[in-house]
């Protein structure tokens, strides 16, 4: 039986697609996560020992890089990314109460994503719209001035 969260071979033949295209190029690395990643949705040990083995690289060294940006990710997430601003202007606007609520609601903790696979839920610093505060983002759309409540309704449009 294939495990959890195992890639399509259609997902692995596009991400081999890419490695092809960029292997050889110096400092390509990022744009063939990146792309990668869009297939993807994250790194499991498959794709990262692919990728590795692609561009001729040790595979500690594509970890390295997976792990310290903060744009990919090594677990699944879920169809709709929900990013809530804990910067100081949403912080004092009641935030925390908005983080707990759609904690308990849809049972995603911050940081990580629901059983369901509908939500990933991340904190994350001040999105440069602290005028709109508290902010939170689902996908690309921007939702200011969010209250335990409307967030919670704001959210239930997301399937
Ligand atoms: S503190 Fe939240 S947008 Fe700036």
């Amino acid at each position: 039986m294939a495990p959890l969260n195992a890639l399509t071979p259609d997902q692995l033949a596009q991400a081999d697609a890419v490695v092809a295209e960029h292997r050889g190029t110096p400092g390509s690395l990022i744009t063939v996560l990146r792309l990668c990643q869009d297939i993807a949705g994250y790194f499991p040990p498959e794709l990262v020992e692919r990728i590795a083995r692609g561009m001729n690289l040790p595979v500690a060294k594509v970890y390295g890089v997976v792990s310290f940006y903060s744009l990919f990710s090594l677990e699944p997430k879920g169809r709709h990314q929900i990013r809530v601003c804990t910067g100081t202007a949403c912080y004092v606007r009641g935030v925390r109460e908005v983080l707990d609520r759609v904690e308990r609601r849809f049972g995603v903790k911050a940081g990580g994503t629901c059983g369901s696979g509908r939500f990933s839920l991340e904190p994350v610093r001040c999105l440069g719209a602290c005028g709109l505060a508290p902010v939170m983002v689902v996908d690309r759309d921007v939702h200011g001035g969010v209250t335990p409540d409307s967030a919670c309704e704001i959210l239930e449009g997301y399937e």
